[in-house]
């Protein structure tokens, strides 16, 4: 039996690629990563859009990309365009590719924030033949789940969700306290933006979403890598209320305006201000203003990559 478990693992191996069915790699990065850039095309010349895009929601795949109000893209907002994940290497290599169509704009006070929806993906980073492979494996794992009737991501809104992680996305921690009761937990669907903007987006089946709507300020806390395990285990503080402070496995102490504890090993503490707040499916979209960012101190922080770009990593 166990010849048998061991040639399955060995031909799905061969076949996938080592990195096959993980899905999550976390590794320590000074931040700005410099990795992997994301452009934007099909609005005029191709526009480096790595620090100013974010998921607005995985399912169905949404995006947010930011825009300078007074820019010359103005008017040209209803067209098809595309995200290019590129390496910033001599080869600048194109990781994956993701095609979105135009659906809405949130205006701000700041820049404008145009949602759009994906519609066609590509990973380009495996060879064809693994490509092919992983289509017919996911088709059927998403076959299997539907017949026992879990609940389905589609293959585009699930491929899509990879390919964000070709790029390396760092995990924050998230502090609330409203009234009595508070909490704290990891995010990474995120993006800081320029002219004092920072967006997010939290499952809207689990309290931690409606707890931020409610509470309406927030800290965010960029952390160090040798935290990362901390941090995961906060996860399912997701599902909570709130949590006992003083049952914390670390020391906290008070942002700097609002008073909210955050970790004592945080590197950068935001205090943000939520603005909107939009219902865009599996998650709800969060659009805040930036009150105040205080800066600790500096190491390699707590970045998350998907598991086929560890492998490309890896092999290049
Ligand atoms: C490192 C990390 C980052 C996460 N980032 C987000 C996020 O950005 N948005 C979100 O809604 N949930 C986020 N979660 C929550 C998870 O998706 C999940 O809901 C939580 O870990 C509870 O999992 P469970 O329902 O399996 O217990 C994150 C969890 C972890 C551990």
């Amino acid at each position: 039996m166990r010849f048998v478990a061991k040639l399955r693992s060995a031909v799905r191996s061969f076949l996938l690629g080592q990195s096959g069915f993980s899905t999550a790699f976390d590794l320590p990065l000074q931040s700005p990563q410099t990795e992997v850039a994301v452009w934007l095309h099909g609005l005029g010349e191709p526009r480096d859009v790595t620090f100013c895009h974010s998921v607005a929601c995985p399912m169905p795949c949404i995006f947010c990309i930011a825009f300078e109000t007074d820019g010359l893209e103005q008017a040209a907002d209803h067209q098809r365009v595309s995200l290019h994940f590129v390496e910033r290497t001599a080869s600048s290599r194109l990781l994956g590719q993701i095609d979105l169509d135009y659906q809405d704009t949130i205006t701000t006070t700041g820049p404008e924030l145009r949602l759009y929806r994906a519609t066609a993906c590509i990973e380009t980073c495996l060879p064809s033949y693994r490509r092919w492979m992983r289509s017919l494996y996911l088709a059927r794992e998403r076959w299997k789940a539907l017949r026992s009737g879990r609940s389905q991501i589609s293959s585009l809104d699930s491929r899509c969700n990879e390919i964000v992680f070709f790029c390396p996305r760092p995990i924050v921690l998230v502090s609330l306290f409203h009234g009595s009761s508070g909490n704290i937990f990891p995010m990474n669907l995120m993006g800081m933006f320029e002219e004092g903007y920072f967006v997010f987006a939290l499952n809207r089946s689990k309290k931690s979403a409606g707890a931020v709507a409610a509470a309406a300020e927030l800290a965010i806390s960029t952390i160090p890598f040798e935290h990362a395990e901390l941090a995961r285990g906060l996860g399912p503080n997701h599902s909570q209320n709130s949590i006992d402070f003083a049952r914390l496995p670390f020391g906290t102490f008070a942002s700097r305006t609002l008073g909210i504890p955050v970790p004592e090993f945080s590197l950068a503490v935001l205090e943000l201000q939520v603005e909107k707040v939009l219902h865009l499916g599996s998650h709800d979209f969060f659009v805040a203003q930036i009150m105040s960012t205080q800066v600790q101190a500096s190491a390699p922080e707590f970045y998350r990559i998907h598991g086929l770009y560890a492998a490309h990593r890896r092999r290049a």
